[in-house]
């Protein structure tokens, strides 16, 4: 059976794209639904709509708080009753009550190894830092901004010479082969979320896996 998938951006959703380009290829076991943002120009939303998928915007501006913003947000995601709900750049802190909602069933992908560089502008930080490696990480979504149970890793060098477009360019082309191949793994049962641990293949996963991209070591 193929997994219903919702995929949250609020951005350009080249990650999005990467994985409906998995999809449609027939290497991932998905239904890509719907792309869900909160903002409603923003370009993953026009290319979901050149791809045939719908497109949701669930403006803030239109509700007075965060907990009724967070409400119309889980409504409009589940009239399409997802098995797995993606993040992928969608820039809105949740409430606690959308997290729990989808607990063990929200993947999100942040541009940093984390635990370094929880948060906002990663790639500066890591060149300010003289970091020598850099990367992504894949996790289960919980309370705890960029801080939910690892799952998968891609590491990337930080070369001489690089500005935080080049870094982040480099990032990118780690993060559209990671997350397609987490998903798959959710999708296929092989990856999940267990009391807070996560397994694969049915056995508890004390570090994240580790993956190291040749198209983006250069
Ligand atoms: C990615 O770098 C992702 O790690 C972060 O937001 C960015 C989204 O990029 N969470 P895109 O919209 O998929 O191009």
């Amino acid at each position: 059976m193929t997994h219903r998938v919702v995929v949250l951006l609020s951005g350009s959703g080249s990650n999005f794209a990467a994985i409906a380009t998995a999809a449609r290829a027939g290497d991932l076991p998905i239904d890509l639904m719907a792309a869900v943002s909160d903002r409603p120009a923003a370009f993953g939303l026009e290319r979901a709509r050149t791809l045939g998928i719908d497109a949701i915007a669930v403006s803030p501006k239109d509700y007075p708080d965060r907990s009724t913003h967070d409400r119309a947000l889980i409504s409009a995601i589940d009239q399409y009753d997802p098995d797995l709900v993606i993040c992928a750049g969608y820039m809105r802190i949740f409430t606690a009550e959308l997290v729990h909602h989808y607990a063990g069933r929200m993947l999100n992908i942040h541009p940093s190894l984390l635990p370094a560089y929880k948060g906002l502008n990663t790639h500066r930080r890591a060149l300010d830092d003289g970091a020598p490696k850099h990367g992504c990480t894949v996790h289960y979504v919980t309370e705890e901004l960029d801080g939910g149970p690892l799952v998968g890793q891609a590491e990337v060098p930080v070369l001489p010479g690089d500005t935080e477009d080049t870094l982040a360019n480099r990032v990118h082309r780690a993060e559209h082969q990671l997350y397609p191949e987490m998903i798959g793994w959710h999708a296929s049962g092989r990856l999940r979320l267990v009391s807070g641990i996560v397994h694969l293949d049915g056995a508890a996963l004390l570090e994240p896996v580790r993956r190291s991209y040749k198209n983006a070591q250069d």
